[in-house]
């Protein structure tokens, strides 16, 4: 089978749990292979899937081969895979930009962001090593509020010639400008902010259709999230995190028929607990009226390991966005956007967008 090599900006936890996935599920077959959406995605394996680049700013992932990089501080997802092979690729530095956040410094370093000393590269320098690597396109897994440092790898992206996937909640895919200049260079684009596997987000999507299906009132809600890792920790500066919010509360307003008084839903990551690392624990509350104006309610403790999450669903969106170069596509591929991402450009039911995506991945739909 065919390979796809991806670049990888930003080699946190995710862009580990998903390189260990891919190692992990080499020695498997499809009938031993548990936490996979598809085994063979068009074609394309999860074995099938390469590194080719890889950039970041840590002074303990910069200039180590990315099998080594994934394991080094802060780093802190499970490990469910130790036996990695050398990849090859080293981690290069990338551009800071608003990559760092400043509050970050308070922290003790095992734990957070350490700045590598080494030179920034240029613009020239990024794009010039996404061609020569043969990447097919650039995973985005930049901290969230990095809006400026986003925009400018987006942009990197797009000099190369190559696909994005835009797995956080800076919004490129589900900007219209952004998405035409993906179109206009016949690039797809995959985006914004994943969609965990099973994570707070598409729990709280399908029991808000519940509600509504089953026509009961939903009037008030509340999803509080608490983790561990340098996500979470980026994510106490209340500043950086306008966009995931939106994100999050837009994934669950977009399900009910009349959006709920911005009153009565609050969604968001609530605070960093140091030793939940990549555990991340959601509480939902769902309040509601049923037959006869009855009131009810659903308190509900989610605990997931935070990255893997984030793997199982990305795992199949490069292999989307690899079919639809193979078949010629540019700009936002709608459907795997709206089943694998928080914020796509076309907000649509996940029964909806499941269909839609398994049509995709067959070639029955070009977007
Ligand atoms: N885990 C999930 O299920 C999930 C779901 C949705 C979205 N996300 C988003 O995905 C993103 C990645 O998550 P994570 O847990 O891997 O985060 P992480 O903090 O573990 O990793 C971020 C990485 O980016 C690097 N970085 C920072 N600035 C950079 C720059 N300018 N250039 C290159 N590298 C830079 C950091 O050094 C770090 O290695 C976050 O924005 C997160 O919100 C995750």
């Amino acid at each position: 089978m065919d390979s796809i090599r991806i670049a990888i900006v930003g080699v946190g936890n995710c862009a580990s749990s998903l390189l260990q996935g891919i190692e992990y599920y080499r020695g498997r077959n499809e009938a031993d292979a548990i936490g996979l959406m598809h085994w063979d995605l068009g074609g394309y394996l999860p074995s099938g899937i390469e590194v080719a680049a890889a950039f970041d700013i840590d002074a303990r992932k910069v200039g180590k081969d990315v099998s080594e990089a994934i394991f080094s501080p802060p780093n802190c997802t499970t490990i469910f895979c130790p036996e990695m092979p050398k990849t090859g690729v080293t981690v290069r530095m990338g551009r800071v930009l608003d990559g760092f956040p400043e509050h970050m410094q308070g922290y003790k370093e095992e734990n957070r962001f350490v700045l590598a000393d080494e030179e920034e590269a240029s613009r020239e320098e990024i794009v010039r090593a996404l061609e020569e690597s043969g990447a097919e396109m650039l995973l985005n897994y930049l901290p969230v509020g990095s809006e400026e440092a986003v925009r400018f790898y987006a942009g990197c992206a797009l000099e190369a010639g190559i696909g994005f996937i835009n797995n956080m909640p800076v919004f490129i895919a589900s900007d219209p400008a952004w998405a035409e200049r993906f179109r206009e260079r016949g690039l797809p684009i995959i985006g914004d902010d994943v969609k965990a596997q099973l994570g707070a987000t598409i729990t709280h999507r399908v029991l808000a259709d519940l509600f509504r299906r089953r026509g009961v009132k939903l009037d008030r809600t509340y999803q509080l999230n608490t983790g561990g890792n340098t996500d979470f920790m980026n994510m106490l500066n209340r500043s950086r995190l306008a966009s995931k919010r939106q994100s999050k509360t837009e994934a669950v307003q977009s399900v009910l028929e009349v959006p709920l008084d911005d009153d009565d839903i609050h969604i968001g990551p609530s605070d960093y607990v140091c030793w939940q690392k990549d555990n991340k624990v959601c509480f939902l509350r769902m309040e509601g009226r049923l037959f006869g104006d009855i009131p009810m309610h659903i308190d509900l403790r989610l605990s997931v390991e935070d990255s893997p999450n984030s793997a199982g669903i990305v795992i199949d969106a490069i292999r989307c966005c690899k079919l639809a170069l193979d078949r010629g596509i540019g700009g936002v591929l709608t459907a795997p956007s709206a089943y694998f991402m928080k914020h796509p450009p076309v907000q649509v039911r996940d029964d909806d967008a499941y269909h839609m995506t398994e049509e995709f991945i067959r070639g029955l739909r070009r977007d």
